[in-house]
């Protein structure tokens, strides 16, 4: 059904406008026109006394349509974004000559509330949910949403409804005077109309939340309150400027008044919109959504079989996390382990997580009760061939994970998925042993696995569309991010960030202090920096991994001996509580002498730095020597078809490796930074450092051309999805 907006006039006097537009009545462009040409008619009308705004099929409106704002970065074209926020809003709704309600059920976000605002009151039900979550996007709100929410619950809940992109429900909404009436369901719509009725016939006020100013504090509070929040904005998103821009807009607000407020908002809205930062996060929004859509194989018309329980083999470090995820979702699973001390241990992290989340508030002890009740924990394969998805997550180790697969394959039911967590193993030798290829299949998870929301599903050219369809179905139900990548060493997320793990030390090797890489890497925006990620993996893993890479790929890997020399005094990372740094009880890291001993030793034994001395190199270069190889071996995937779209990898990339959203993901990134000029920067470490810096030719080519690298691949690339 096309975006519509209707208008229906009853013999109380009461025009009742709904919004159209399936799943969240998004306010599209022929929305916003309709709502104006519905106003203007039930304004111009003389049956009409009074106005109610609603959503069709219980939900008020989800806001702004995030397609179109994504057309108008494309195009450039500001003139589309209208003067909603002026003409529409204020002058037709909010100062019209007949008053409005806004009827709500379901979502008012964004848009939404800020057209829910503009009316003279608002009632919804008990199951609304109102916010502006604007500034996810790297926007600001756009129809007066800066002006009205401080002005009807008052500057910090506003500001912090704004800047936390924090929703709030119908009965907060009700006690912060967001709401003016909570009705049951069924009467939505006759307690909108009466308040709409009684506003026109003067039995209760008629409000204009603009002007309104009784819950706005007094000059100097709001001054402090403003103050404050800029610079929690500032440590919480120090690359981002929107933040600031929307506590700008309130301010001018409070101190000029709303209407001037208004039009400072309108004008850094529309330069939010074309802002990067807000490019980036409106891609990763679609990347998100497009991970579910794989040629092949969801356009095929296949149904997923829903997955109710699960087995685990392995309750050690990842087990016991994908036992959480899965038990949190409500599937019930069986935990094997080899022996019972093993899988008491494994049993007893489930509840540790269990129990963390009680800690938080995030559960009630009797919820906990009932979901570690999900998990069994067995010493055999007894009652496997109950289970719909076993995934398994034994040690690293070929043989053990072949055998494990022959065994299933005799004790499963023959429909049952296998799926593995191994991080490195080809998938074909996992399942060599078996005659069941179509239904062997990765689930990479990421640690922690009942935290991060990325699942890396591994197919191999024998995994059928149908087993793919169902993990993508069961990644969803336990509330991960899937995305379906081909079989390669270290599959997506590894694989792409083996250089950058492998760059850090090499810049070590060249001269460039330790702490320095991680901070410059931090301020770039990644949770933390490659030497602090290698304290917390823990060296043995951080090796082994570094081991197979080399082994995969020998031409273009870089072989340090920091961490092996770290490890010959006994140090092995966080966990030991030294590593590159040292850390306190309570995991604190510092930057310890004793490391940085280690590091100038193994730069003396290294020989790399030119002529002995260490290189001169900006922050901004250091940043580049560690990313512009993590896009080069994106390129690769991408041309093998191990990632069929560049969206996956932006996804992964910031799901799984924490590489910074607002940056909007690896691909993205390089787009906007330019791979000419990262091409330029690679030949020319290349020509000073060695190959591990050589572009592939794939990049070579797409600089050349001038495409960019988030642009399909040819068809005749040689995919492997
Ligand atoms: N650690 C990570 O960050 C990470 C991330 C993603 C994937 N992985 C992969 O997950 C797998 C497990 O890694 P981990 O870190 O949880 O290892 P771990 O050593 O913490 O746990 C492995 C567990 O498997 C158990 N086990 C061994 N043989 C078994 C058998 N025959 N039946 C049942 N249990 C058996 C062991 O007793 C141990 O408790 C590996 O393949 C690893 O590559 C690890």
């Amino acid at each position: 059904m096309a975006p519509s907006v209707s208008l229906e006039v009853g013999s109380d006097g009461v025009a009742i406008i709904t919004l159209f537009n399936p799943p969240v009545n998004a306010l599209a462009l022929p929305v916003l026109a309709g709502i104006k040409e519905k106003f203007d008619e039930a304004m111009r009308r003389d049956d009409v006394k009074a106005i109610v705004v609603t959503g069709n099929a219980g939900r008020f409106s989800g806001g702004f349509d995030i397609n179109f704002l994504r057309e108008v970065q494309k195009t450039g074209d500001t003139s589309l974004l209208g003067r909603v926020s002026i003409d529409l809003m204020t002058y037709t709704i909010e100062e019209g000559q007949k008053p409005s309600v806004a009827a709500i059920d379901g979502l008012a976000l964004g848009g939404g509330l800020e057209l829910a605002m503009a009316c003279n009151a608002r009632v919804s039900t008990s199951k609304a949910q109102l916010g502006l979550p604007e500034l996810q996007l790297g926007i600001i709100p756009g129809f007066g949403g800066t002006q009205r929410l401080p002005r009807l619950v008052g500057l910090s809940k506003a500001i912090e409804m704004m800047l936390l992109s924090k929703p709030v429900g119908a009965q907060e909404g009700h006690e912060l005077g967001l709401v003016d009436m909570i009705a049951p369901q069924a009467e939505l719509l006759a307690a909108a109309r009466k308040w709409a009725l009684d506003i026109a016939e003067h039995r209760r006020p008629w409000m204009q939340s603009l002007r309104r100013t009784d819950k706005i504090e007094g000059l100097s509070d709001a001054r402090e309150i403003i103050k404050f929040a800029r610079a929690q904005a500032k440590k919480n998103a120090p690359n981002m400027r929107h933040p600031q821009h929307c506590l700008d807009a309130i301010e001018e607000g409070v101190i000029a008044g709303g209407f001037a407020g208004a039009l400072m908002e309108e004008k850094l809205f529309t330069q939010a919109v074309f802002s990067d930062t807000s490019k980036a996060l409106i891609n990763i929004f679609f990347a998100q959504r497009n991970t579910t859509k794989v040629k092949g194989v969801t356009d095929l018309g296949l149904k997923p079989r829903a997955l109710k329980k699960a087995a685990v083999v392995g309750g050690g470090l990842m087990g016991s996390g994908i036992a959480t995820a899965l038990i949190l979702s409500n599937i019930p699973v069986l935990l094997k382990e080899v022996n019972d001390k093993f899988l008491q241990a494994g049993l007893g992290r489930i509840k540790g997580n269990l129990q963390s989340r009680v800690k938080k508030g995030k559960m009630t002890e009797e919820k906990m009760a009932k979901t570690l009740s999900l998990v069994k924990g067995v010493l055999d394969y007894n009652d496997f061939k109950t289970v719909d998805v076993v995934i398994e997550a034994v040690i690293e180790n070929i043989g053990l994970k072949q055998q494990i697969f022959a065994d299933l394959e005799k004790v499963c039911s023959p429909t049952c998925i296998l799926a593995t967590n191994t991080s490195t193993i080809d998938l074909n030798l996992v399942g060599e042993k078996t005659k069941s290829g179509d239904r062997i299949i990765g689930a990479h998870f990421f640690s922690p696995a009942h935290i991060m929301p990325l699942l890396e599903i591994v197919r191999t050219d024998k995994t059928s569309p149908q087993s793919i369809v169902d993990l993508i179905n069961l990644g969803k139900v336990i509330k991960k991010t899937p995305v379906v990548v081909g079989n390669c060493t270290g599959f997506v997320v590894n694989r792409v960030f083996f250089p950058y793990n492998m760059a850090a030390p090499l810049l070590l090797d060249l001269g460039v202090d330790l702490y320095r890489i991680d901070a410059v890497v931090k301020a770039f925006g990644m949770p933390m920096g490659p030497f602090a990620l290698a304290d917390l993996v823990g060296f043995g893993v951080a090796l082994a991994v570094g081991q197979q890479h080399l082994q995969a790929h020998p031409e273009r890997g870089y072989k340090s001996m920091f961490i092996a020399n770290l490890m010959k005094e006994g140090r092995l990372g966080q966990s030991t509580g030294k590593g590159v740094y040292q850390y306190d009880e309570r995991r604190r890291a510092k930057p310890d002498p004793v490391a940085m001993k280690i590091a100038q030793k193994t730069q003396q034994e290294a020989g790399k730095m030119p002529g002995g001395k260490p290189i001169k190199i900006s922050d901004e270069e250091i940043a580049e020597m560690l990313l512009f190889p993590v896009v080069n071996e994106s390129a690769r995937v991408l041309e093998e078809g191990i990632c069929a779209q560049a969206s996956d990898l932006d996804i992964a990339t910031v799901m799984g490796m924490g590489f910074p959203a607002y940056r909007g993901g690896v691909c993205h990134w390089a787009d906007a930074v330019g791979i000419k000029y990262i091409v330029t920067k690679l030949q020319k470490w290349t020509e000073l450092y060695g190959d591990f810096f050589k572009p592939c030719t794939f990049l070579v080519e797409r600089a050349a051309s001038g495409v960019k690298l988030s642009e399909p691949v040819s068809s005749n690339a040689k995919s492997r999805l």
